[in-house]
């Protein structure tokens, strides 16, 4: 690699533009990549791979503690590590402090780093004692019920959370949450006092999962629970999204497939993937891969934090197997890290249809495939649920939804899809 490639670059600064229109809140962001970030991009592939293999294994994990109360380790002994992938700008506190904060369907809560926090990596962190609206949750609140396996030290409710490779130590605490234009006096999230690891979004995360305390179930007169965002493409060095918070303003235009609540996994957004159409051909993969089942969380589900598609091992031997015939069968077929279908010729690209319930989305070549700068090496960006008990979950992921509006309308049970370039 004699050039730096314009994919699949590792780290992104995200900025973010805030500006309120005439109906509903929008947060807009654009990505500037300095190109010292970059890394060759079989590196970057290779890295993406394995965080993104401990995502799924921690999306399982976590959402399975939910009954039990106690966290499952599925990826015990692998090394985990965790960064984020779009983040967007949030204002904390009174005057306001500016955290640039992860956004992730998968996860309820908002945390930050606090000033005085132990092992916090960020030098941009929320100072609580220049906030005048900032006040500590005790124990005794209500709120502090809505945290897993809450903890009391003195008077003040704490909590442990782990996410990808990392855990922090955190109170649990309240103070004025501004998105765009809107503010959210009393927002309840963890302020971080001790961390370990290096795989937390630096600056905090703000949840746009499903459950508790989360942004929706806690903007539920703002924003009523609907939001919907365009992730621009990782190709573009400058390049914009948006975040869009409530009803107002949301696309008419739009197909819709039905949201499905997995009370196993209460965080996550559920849909019905009812097969996948290679060029015309519907693939041969057995109903059992993409079913939904509230006991054991088997199903599908959109993230916007893993990057690359997972798909239960049977529904991605059988879609692999039918690309690789469309391609052409007597080429050669090589691998690059967690990829198994990539070519070193130019090849001639079947189109991939996601079909879910009342709704079939076939996406750009750009939303399944990478390919180095040079052109030299095209894969196929999607791999199989790594091999274990938990290996029942379908993740949709963010290189499959980039430029693509997708609409979370949880009042109406609905997920919708438009095409959307959103990349400058
Ligand atoms: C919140 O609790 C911390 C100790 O954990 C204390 O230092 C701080 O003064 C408290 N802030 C408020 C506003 O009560
Ligand atoms: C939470 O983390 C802190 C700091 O690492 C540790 O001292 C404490 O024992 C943990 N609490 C629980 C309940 O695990
Ligand atoms: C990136 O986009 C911004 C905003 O649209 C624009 O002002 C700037 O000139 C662009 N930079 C490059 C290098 O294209
Ligand atoms: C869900 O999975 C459990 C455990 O494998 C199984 O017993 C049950 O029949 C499944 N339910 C449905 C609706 O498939
Ligand atoms: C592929 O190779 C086989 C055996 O070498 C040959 O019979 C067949 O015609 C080839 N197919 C194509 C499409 O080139
Ligand atoms: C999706 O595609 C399948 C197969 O081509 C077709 O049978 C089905 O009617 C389509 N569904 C919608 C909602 O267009």
């Amino acid at each position: 690699m004699t050039k730096i490639p314009s994919i699949l670059i590792l780290i992104l600064t995200i900025t973010l533009f805030l500006f309120q229109l005439a109906h509903g809140s929008t947060l807009q962001v654009f990505h500037t990549l300095g190109p010292q970030k970059a890394v060759s991009w079989e590196r970057t592939v290779l890295d993406q791979q394995a965080k993104d293999q401990a995502r799924v294994a921690l999306l399982l994990s976590s959402s399975l503690a939910v009954g039990r109360k106690s966290v499952v380790p599925i990826a015990s002994g692998r090394q985990i590590i965790q960064s984020p992938t779009y983040i967007v700008r949030a204002n904390l506190g009174s005057p306001p402090q500016t955290l640039l904060v992860a956004v992730d369907t998968s996860n309820d809560a908002a945390w930050v780093p606090c000033a005085g926090c132990v092992g916090c990596s960020s030098s941009t962190i929320f100072d609580p004692s220049k906030s005048s609206s900032f006040n500590n949750i005790t124990c005794a609140d209500p709120m502090c019920k809505q945290v897993p396996n809450p903890t009391c030290d003195g008077s003040a409710c704490t909590f442990n959370l782990t996410y990808g490779g990392s855990s922090f130590a955190s109170n649990l605490v309240q103070d004025t949450l501004a998105l765009a234009t809107d503010s959210v006096p009393g927002y309840t999230l963890g302020c971080i006092q001790k961390a370990t690891g290096s795989s937390l979004p630096p600056q905090g995360l703000l949840g746009l999962g499903r459950g508790p305390l989360s942004l929706l179930s806690q903007t539920q007169s703002l924003y009523q629970s609907t939001f919907s965002y365009c992730l621009p493409s990782f190709k573009s060095l400058n390049f914009s999204g948006s975040l869009r918070l409530g009803p107002a303003g949301q696309p008419v235009r739009i197909k819709y497939t039905p949201l499905l609540k997995n009370p196993r996994r209460p965080s996550l957004y559920y849909v019905n993937l009812v097969g996948i159409k290679v060029g015309r051909r519907v693939v041969d993969i057995p109903p059992t891969a993409f079913t939904f089942n509230a006991t054991t969380g088997a199903g599908t589900i959109f993230d916007s934090g893993t990057v690359f598609t997972r798909l239960v091992e049977p529904a991605y031997i059988a879609l692999r197997d039918e690309f690789r015939r469309r391609v052409g069968p007597n080429l050669t077929v090589t691998s690059l890290g967690g990829f198994d279908t990539c070519y070193t010729v130019p090849i001639v690209v079947p189109t991939l249809t996601f079909m879910f319930s009342g709704m079939n989305v076939t996406l750009p070549q750009d939303n399944f495939l990478i390919r180095s700068s040079a052109g030299s090496t095209t894969c196929l960006a999607m791999a199989a649920t790594p091999n274990n008990v938990n290996s029942v979950l379908n993740v949709i992921a963010n290189l499959q939804q980039q430029n693509h509006r997708v609409l979370y309308d949880v009042p109406n049970s609905r997920l919708g899809i438009s095409r959307e370039l959103c990349t400058k």
